[in-house]
């Protein structure tokens, strides 16, 4: 059995500034850290989906670097659209997976945890530079990524950009732009059992070539649900939460679990509730 705990957008400045000018995310993502180890015992990789920092700052990710060091596991991480790739690298260096650069400009690595192999895309363009936010893969990505599948086990793709439309039209706007071509390569294999993303905030499943998609909601703000008109584009500060996703016996099952407690456990026995310490 392998257990993959995961969590995305951490969207992190530099210590003592807060995001957007309201957000404590450096606050958020120590409640999540912690929420984590003290529920999850054993965890075989700790996934991080990208956003690591909102603006790209050196100082940001020097701080990510040192807080996700609590976890106990391999941190394994990938840029998002806030990213700066180049300065995210520097400061992870020694998190797995940055030693190696097999595709040029992308900062794409795969990984054999527990018997599972776990394939980090990157679909990140240099939006610190280009101020773009979509994602893209890239000719020279996907074809590292159809390479790597030949010779991969089970096998638990994550990225940044999700591959499908969520129906939230602003986050679709700044989708993947090369979702068709992932999807051409993910048809010509049977062993990934599931996609895991963030980018959009909130938990929305769908699936590329029959194979499940789950993105997950950030350690700290949402997007809101805006579905039609009736709900304004925008951030909503809905629970923060985080994912873990266990592999065995040749299948995926994904759980988000939530950083916040909400009241005290409530037991049962025999159909009762019984009191409790908790
Ligand atoms: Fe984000």
């Amino acid at each position: 059995m392998a257990v993959f705990v995961q969590i995305t957008d951490l969207h992190l400045r530099p210590p003592g500034i807060l995001t957007l000018g309201r957000i404590d995310t450096d606050r958020f993502l120590v409640d999540a850290i912690d929420a984590i180890n003290q529920r999850h015992s054993e965890i075989d990789a700790v996934i991080v989906t990208g956003d690591v920092t909102d603006l790209g700052e050196e100082d940001a990710y020097n701080r990510a670097a040192m807080l996700l060091a609590r976890f106990g596991a391999p941190v394994i991480a990938i840029p998002g659209n806030h990213d700066s790739t180049a300065t995210l690298r520097a400061a992870f260096a020694a998190f797995p997976g940055f030693a190696d650069e097999p595709v040029p400009g992308k900062a794409c690595h795969a990984h054999t945890v527990a018997g599972v192999t776990l394939i980090a895309l990157d679909t990140s363009v240099d939006q610190i530079a280009e101020n773009v936010h979509h994602g893209e893969l890239g000719e020279a990505q996907l074809a590292w990524l159809d390479a790597t599948l030949k010779t991969a086990g089970p096998t638990l793709i994550a990225m940044h950009h999700p591959p499908f439309e969520s129906g939230i039209g602003f986050m679709d706007a700044i989708g993947l732009n090369d979702a068709r071509a992932f999807a051409k390569v993910l048809a010509r294999h049977e062993n990934v059992l599931r996609i895991v993303c963030g980018h959009v905030h909130r938990t929305i499943v769908s699936e590329v070539s029959g194979v499940p998609v789950m993105a997950i909601p950030g350690v700290a703000h949402q997007v809101s649900m805006a579905l039609d008109e009736t709900v304004p584009m925008g951030l909503a500060m809905e629970p923060p939460a985080y994912g873990v996703h266990i592999v065995e016996n040749g299948r995926a099952v994904s759980h988000i679990g939530y950083v916040e407690r909400y009241g005290t456990p409530v037991l049962f026995e025999n159909n009762e509730p019984v009191a409790n310490d908790g």
